[in-house]
């Protein structure tokens, strides 16, 4: 069965009539890829933006329109769709709908729906600037909080009237990041943090130019994802920016080299549960690096000084779990022991990474998980998604 925190899910999908009502389609599509059932609901003036024909096709169901259209599942059982929900979308909300959500309002399909459901609802606005900013748009947005409602922020940008401000639906990826958030909450991390580092160090040689690997960061920016959606508060020391819809809930903290990632390391531990590195940090940097590119000149040759980086893994210590990733290509076994042992961690998870579709860059990874007990778990070739599931497995035993 898929990992996945959308798949199986009931979403309810209310779409209001806003020109950003199209975006709800693209919404729809992504959440039936990932194996959510979508039930979409929408206002009769969102039906003049998009055909609620869109969202049948894309979903596979009926969609709702009217509060007693005798073929409607809702006029049948009007909190049935309501019942069932795991969650609710409302994407794009205008300013009329959430004044009406916030007045308690139950006058059409939308609105009914929310107020029948015990489902958490998620609320991504989208309108004009200065209508966003209004002070009745912000207290029922506030009222809307402080009933439990997650307001995802609308994006800044151009307009529909061609203006400049904010009011632009949030990027899809952040709202369907929020969603695994919010359906996440209470998982099997909840109330623990845990710090996960990801992609590969840059070493500077100059302005222009530095030494890194071929680390993307997808196997700790999906550590990251899988433990925000199993409820941890999860802080990602990262050199590669994640997609939307991981960073979504996560305190992404941005670095370079590997003496900004210590730096953010050691902060971040402070009061973690874990830390799980799977950041290819670099062992060595160049000595200084040139305040002004080098320029070749005549020169045959250029020798680099390099001098060793610390080591991250080893030099952090305290009460939380450590995790570290081991990258190798031969002698697996007495390599990622000799590191589990020096760098006093809980376990190592080693991937061989001269193996096709395993290690660096790819979706997938086949890993071998050591534990500080001498138990030894090799797991096939899996997504990495599935990966991090896996290891957050053993971190949940390990917290006890
Ligand atoms: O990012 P991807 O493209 O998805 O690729 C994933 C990966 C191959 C990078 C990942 O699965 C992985 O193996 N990460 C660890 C890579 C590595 O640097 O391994 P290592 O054997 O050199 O280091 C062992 C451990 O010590 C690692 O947890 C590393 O983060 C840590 N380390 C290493 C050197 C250093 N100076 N400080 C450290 O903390």
């Amino acid at each position: 069965m898929s990992r996945h925190p959308l798949s199986g899910k009931n979403i309810v999908l209310g779409v209001a009539g806003s020109i950003a009502a199209y975006k709800a389609a693209e919404l729809a599509s992504r959440l039936v890829q990932v194996g959510a059932q979508v039930d979409t609901v929408m206002t009769r003036e969102a039906t003049a933006f998009v055909a609620p024909l869109t969202f049948q096709a894309l979903t596979h169901r009926p969609v709702i329109v009217d509060l007693f259209d005798p073929r409607s599942e809702l006029a049948i059982d009007h909190v049935a769709v309501a019942k069932r929900a795991d969650a609710i979308l409302l994407a794009p909300a205008t300013a009329q709908l959430i004044a009406r959500l916030a007045a308690g309002m139950a006058d059409d399909a939308v609105t009914a729906t929310v107020l029948a459901a015990a489902a958490p609802v998620v609320i991504c606005p989208a309108m004009e600037t200065n209508m966003y900013r209004h002070p009745a748009t912000q207290a029922n947005l506030a009222r809307l909080k402080e009933w439990g409602a997650v307001v995802v922020e609308p994006a800044s940008g151009r307009l529909a009237s061609g203006a400049e401000g904010i009011g632009r639906l949030a990027d899809p990826g952040t709202i369907l990041g929020t969603l695994r958030w919010v359906l996440g909450r209470n998982g099997d991390l909840a109330g623990r943090r845990v710090v996960v580092s990801a992609g590969g160090t840059r070493e500077a040689i100059d302005p222009v130019r530095y030494i890194t690997n071929r680390s993307s960061g997808k196997m700790g920016h999906a550590l990251a994802a899988a433990a925000r959606d199993r409820g941890a508060q999860v802080t990602l020391v990262t050199t590669v920016a994640p997609d939307p819809e991981t960073a979504a809930g996560v305190d992404v903290r941005r670095v370079e080299s590997a003496l900004d990632m210590l730096s953010a390391v050691q902060g971040a531990v402070q009061s973690a549960d874990a830390l799980i590195m799977a950041a290819a940090v670099a062992d060595f940097r160049p000595e200084s690096a040139a305040a002004h590119k080098v320029k070749k000149g005549d020169a045959d040759a250029w020798t680099l000084r390099l001098v060793r980086n610390p080591d991250v893994l080893a030099s952090v210590s305290g009460p939380f779990i450590k995790i570290g990733f081991a990258a190798e290509t031969r002698d697996i076994r007495e390599n990622a022991l000799s590191k589990l042992k020096a760098k006093g961690l809980h376990m190592i998870v080693a991937n061989d990474v001269s193996e096709p579709g395993s290690g660096f860059e790819s979706d997938t990874n086949r890993v071998t998980i050591f534990h500080a007990d001498g138990r030894v778990e090799e797991l096939p070739l899996l997504p990495k998604l599935e990966v991090a599931h896996r290891v957050l497995d053993r971190l949940v035993e390990l917290l006890g």
